[in-house]
């Protein structure tokens, strides 16, 4: 487990980092060991006690340290946005991706199948054929396979962001601007290889892969592959019992990257409306 060897990542201890949709300077510690993750750190089992249950050792944070992360871990998940503008030219550093793409695999899965694949593209050539692929499908899209209303839904943004008037192709530069593509892939059922809760195993290690990017000031978006599944697997070399889940553009927000306008209200639902108790 690499966990404890992590190299330092993110904003360096008590320096500014980037400011919240309330105005608030988040302020993101140097990533290092602390008590906590060195005694939470999985080691495998020694061999012998296969089949058996063995003793976790769980070490709780005292409250007020509780607290803290909690709501430091909020406001640190409070600035994701995602990022349609891409910096090519800002690589990302030796190793993180990797890290960031172990932790996704630290998630929960159906029997511990663990269904995923994460394939990680960086050539220009692949990131340009995946596009123009995505790009294929959806102007297939919009020229009448889904709802019209979904269409409306995400024709504005679409148009605000990347200048196209309707009736013009759509484009997706991030997918061919930004250094990495994450390529999620699930893995299908199959009689000798059964999968069980695919969508669910690997909607929760993507959900961590994008907590973990956020974590070291990495910017994505969640973009789906819009039907063009068998040819992006085809691009990937990928074998077809794997399916393309979601295509992950990862890297450094462009300096003029803009989002989508939200208010305040509108950024996130109140914890009123996601929490309630029963
Ligand atoms: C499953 C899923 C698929 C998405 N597909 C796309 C997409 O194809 N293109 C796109 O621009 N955004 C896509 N998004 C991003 C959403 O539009 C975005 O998450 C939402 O508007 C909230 O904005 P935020 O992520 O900046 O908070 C997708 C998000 C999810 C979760």
């Amino acid at each position: 487990m690499v966990a404890s060897k992590l190299a330092p990542a993110g904003t360096p201890s008590g320096e500014a980092g980037p400011t919240g949709s309330d105005g608030d300077k988040v302020t993101v510690d140097a990533a290092g060991t602390d008590a906590t993750t060195e005694a939470s750190d999985t080691k495998s089992n020694p061999p012998g006690e296969e089949g058996k249950h063995v003793k976790f050792e769980h070490v709780p944070m005292p409250a007020d340290a509780m607290l803290a992360r909690s709501d430091r871990f909020l406001r640190l998940m409070n600035l994701r946005r995602s990022v349609r503008f891409f910096d090519s030219k800002k690589l990302i550093p030796d190793g993180v991706l990797e890290r960031c793409i172990m932790t996704a695999g630290t998630a929960p899965s159906g029997a511990h199948i663990q269904p995923w694949t994460f394939v990680v593209v960086k050539s220009q050539a692949k990131k340009d054929a995946i596009r123009a692929l995505i790009e294929a499908k959806e102007a297939e899209n919009y020229a009448g396979r889904m709802q019209a209303q979904w269409v409306g839904h995400v024709r504005g943004l679409v148009d605000a962001m990347h200048g196209t008037a309707a009736g013009e192709a759509v484009r997706k530069p991030y997918l061919s601007e930004a250094p990495a593509l994450v390529c999620v892939m699930m893995h299908r059922s199959t009689p000798s290889s059964p999968v069980y809760y695919g969508m669910e195993s690997v909607g929760i290690a993507t959900g961590m892969l994008i907590s973990a990017l956020q974590n070291v000031g990495l910017c994505t978006l969640t973009s789906t592959p819009l039907g063009a599944d068998a040819e992006i697997r085809k691009v990937l070399g990928r074998p077809e019992k794997e399916k393309v889940f979601v295509v992950m553009p990862v890297g450094f927000a462009s300096e003029g990257c803009t989002v989508p306008y939200r208010s305040e209200k509108e950024l996130r639902k109140s914890q009123k409306k996601v929490m309630v108790e029963a």
